[in-house]
């Protein structure tokens, strides 16, 4: 493995008020790492992640990404960064097209006269290409809106912002809540096809039998601290399982 990560975290922690949220925790993921983060409700694993995608500040602690000490102040700052988080809720908006939601927020525009328009032929192309050739979905239209794709699509859409704004690294919040077994085997190969590429994932998941298959990495959470974090060669299922029900 090469020797900068991607992103290494050192000495995290984050306090809300009276609650130690994360505890002193180090975490690092290299270029086409898949990570799996588990845990209980509660044990800071979201909060791990927001400080990542620029939601939350870390009360202290360091953040290198690329070797480059960082300040990771916004959403709009972590994606710069190349850092593209899917929320579980939020990752698909249901009334608007496909195109649009594989943008969200980053539709390209073109001049109309003297006034700015979204440059929705660009849009389906890209979005087409991101989704069909990238993740290997079928979606004929980019027309259509996202809540006529099955829940597999519709986190296949949400990832696929990753390749075509050449993200470094997605997270994940509970990918296959409320799939079905098809939509679960979809979103392995997604992930799969992340790592394929060199982008490096982070994936919170309930499921963990489902996403150890495609993960390189464990990492669990107990209130607030790190209690794992091995290579998927060196903790079985079994092991894992037991640790998160102690
Ligand atoms: N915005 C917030 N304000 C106050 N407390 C919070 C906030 N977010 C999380 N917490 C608390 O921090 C702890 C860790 O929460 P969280 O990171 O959401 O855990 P997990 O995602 O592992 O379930 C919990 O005690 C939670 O109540
Ligand atoms: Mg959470």
């Amino acid at each position: 493995m090469e020797s900068t990560p991607l992103l290494r975290m050192e000495k995290i922690h984050k306090w809300f008020e009276e609650v130690h949220a994360v505890n002193d925790v180090d975490f690092e993921i290299h270029r086409g790492e898949t990570v799996l983060l588990v845990g209980d409700n509660g044990a800071g694993k979201s909060t791990l992640i927001k400080i990542i995608s620029g939601i939350h500040q870390p009360t202290s602690g360091k953040i290198y990404f690329e070797g480059k000490k960082v300040k990771i102040n916004s959403v709009n700052q972590a994606r710069k960064l190349g850092i593209e988080t899917v929320y579980q809720e939020r990752a698909i908006v249901g009334s608007i097209s496909v195109a649009r939601n594989v943008f969200l927020g980053r539709e390209p525009q073109r001049s109309f006269g003297l006034a700015k328009i979204v440059d929705s032929k660009l849009m389906k192309e890209k979005s087409f290409e991101a989704v069909n050739k990238g993740l290997g979905l079928n979606i004929s239209s980019m027309d259509q809106e996202a809540r006529f794709c099955s829940g597999g699509e519709q986190q296949g859409i949400a990832i696929a912002r990753a390749f075509l704004f050449k993200s470094k690294l997605v997270i994940l919040d509970e990918p296959t809540n409320a799939l079905s077994m098809a939509g679960v085997k979809q979103v392995q190969k997604f992930i799969k096809e992340l790592g394929k590429k060199g982008i490096a994932s982070i994936i919170i998941t309930h499921s963990l039998s489902s996403m150890f298959p495609v993960s390189d990495r464990i990492v669990i959470f107990s209130r607030g601290s790190k209690i794992l974090d091995k290579p998927k060669s060196e903790a079985s299922l079994e092991n894992v399982e037991c640790l998160l029900l102690d």
